[in-house]
């Protein structure tokens, strides 16, 4: 099983998303899984300026900045990977930048005028399946604590692996990265201790992904859950009048 995450985060290698990342592998690993991380941060990306070269006959299928940045060599690696990981945090209630950037360069892979519908019923058109088809999982990472932060996100890869035919095999979402550290503090850990509950299931994810292809239900829940130390934190947090109070307890920790 070969695995190829995309780090989307602007902090790279030193970033939570990355840190998330880590912990996934470390599972999917000692399953035998080959794991590789392509860090966009680090890499030449061009901003797709829509020439629409790559849909003419003389260069067909082919950007214009093939061969003149780093987007390529990527596309390559995802056609040779069994499973990709989208990992970005959230920037202003969307994917990062870099992310975004990365994934419109996917339009010179694909005939726009040949018209196609997808195994999930939508009108589109061709893609390239080697690179574009391929299980997805998603890691999306923010501060925030409203379910409403990371919605978009969660929903745009929804909508990718719809159109683009990727079966969506895993969607880790880990709010609150700043009051645990962003993987970086262990004193700020410990006082959320429900994160190493969260961490055990990043691995476990990874385990599962490298023997089954997919992460299950229960492992998501784990490591999508709560880390705030109070009952019923999930719904507590819904009500409006209650934030206030946990806004006070909480600059005070
Ligand atoms: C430009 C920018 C925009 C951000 N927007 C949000 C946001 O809308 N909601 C949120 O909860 N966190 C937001 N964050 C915080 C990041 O999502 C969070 O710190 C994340 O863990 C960063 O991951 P990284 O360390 O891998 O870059 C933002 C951070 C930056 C730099």
């Amino acid at each position: 099983m070969r695995i190829l995450a995309i780090n989307a985060s602007y902090r790279g290698d030193n970033g939570h998303t990355r840190f998330l990342i880590d912990k996934l592998f470390k599972g999917a690993a000692e399953q035998g899984a080959e794991c590789e991380v392509v860090t966009l941060s680090k890499k030449n990306i061009n901003i797709c300026k829509a020439c629409s070269v790559c849909q003419r006959k003389n260069h067909y299928l082919k950007c214009a900045f093939d061969e003149k940045d780093d987007v390529k060599p990527i596309f390559d690696k995802m056609a040779g990977a069994d499973i990709i990981v989208f990992a970005t945090p959230v920037y202003i209630f969307g994917i990062s930048g870099l992310m975004k950037i990365f994934l419109d360069r996917v339009y010179s892979t694909g005939d726009v005028t040949d018209l196609r519908v997808s195994k999930s019923g939508l009108l589109f058109h061709h893609i390239n399946h080697a690179i574009c088809s391929k299980p997805v999982v998603t890691i999306v990472c923010c501060d925030n604590l409203e379910d409403e932060t990371p919605k978009n996100v969660k929903s745009y890869f929804k909508t990718y692996s719809k159109f683009m035919d990727a079966p969506h095999v895993g969607a880790l979402i880990r709010n609150a990265g700043i009051i645990t550290g962003h993987g970086k503090d262990p004193e700020k850990e410990k006082k959320f201790p429900k994160i190493y509950d969260v961490y055990d299931a990043y691995e476990q994810a990874g385990r599962e992904l490298a023997e089954y292809g997919k992460i299950t239900r229960k492992t998501e829940n784990q490591a999508n859950q709560e880390i705030i130390p109070i009952p019923l934190f999930k719904y507590i947090k819904k009500i409006k009048p209650l934030k206030r109070k946990f806004i006070d307890k909480a600059q005070n920790l």
